[in-house]
């Protein structure tokens, strides 16, 4: 797997990042909430792309989600397997997914494919139509912004996204976005978060 930018600075910082981020405790109600009742509503198995320790995938799988959780940084995928050994996490990134076509119910890439240059980011959910089947789900969370911009994250540049622009690519993709949720939080960038379906037959 090639070692991208944010791969190697994410893979120093991994158990930094676990220890202040890795916990459903650090994460908003409100987040909370949407991924517990999209999880909720999904029936087969789940990909939690780009799952960090993987806090989510641990979450979910004991609200009894058939989830496996993905992420290209050895180190996270170590701490995740350490931390939460009840589940099943895996070293891969979002652009190739070793996963067979169609075989996914959902998707869930919350925060992880803010690091991706935007001309990557088509690819990558061309990438994940190929594995969610007809009427699956992808959940994407990602900052907000007026216009597709990089900004200096904590750990590596990421990018901001207008809705309307990543719900745009969902479509061409072929996915259909069906919930658009926005907000801000105090002393949070704003947040952006897209609720989509495989559609059938593209
Ligand atoms: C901000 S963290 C989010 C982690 C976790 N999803 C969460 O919500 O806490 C970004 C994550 O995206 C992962 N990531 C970076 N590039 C990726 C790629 N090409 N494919 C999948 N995940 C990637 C990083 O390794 C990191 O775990």
């Amino acid at each position: 797997m090639s070692a991208d930018s944010s791969v190697l600075a994410y893979a120093e910082r991994a158990l930094e990042y676990a220890d202040a981020l890795g916990s459903i405790a650090a994460m908003a109600q409100e987040d909370r909430e949407l991924i517990g009742r999209w999880a909720g509503e999904i029936d087969g198995p789940v990909l939690d792309v780009g799952c960090g320790p993987g806090h989510w995938t641990a979450w979910l799988h004991a609200r009894g989600v058939d989830i496996v959780g993905l992420d290209p940084v050895r180190e996270f995928v170590e701490i995740a397997l350490d931390r939460h050994q009840e589940c099943d996490f895996r070293q891969g990134t979002v652009e190739a997914l070793d996963v067979a076509s169609a075989s996914l119910a959902g998707a869930l890439a919350w925060y992880s494919l803010i690091h991706l240059e935007p001309p990557r980011i088509p690819g990558a959910l061309m990438e994940l139509a190929r594995c969610i089947r007809p009427g699956g789900g992808l959940l994407i969370g990602f900052f907000e912004g007026p216009v597709v911009a990089p900004f200096g994250h904590k750990v590596t540049t990421a990018y901001a996204w207008p809705v309307a622009e990543f719900a745009r690519l969902l479509d061409d993709a072929g996915f259909l976005v069906e919930e658009v949720h926005v907000r801000t939080d105090t002393g949070h960038r704003p947040h952006g978060a897209l609720v989509a379906v495989r559609a059938s037959g593209s």
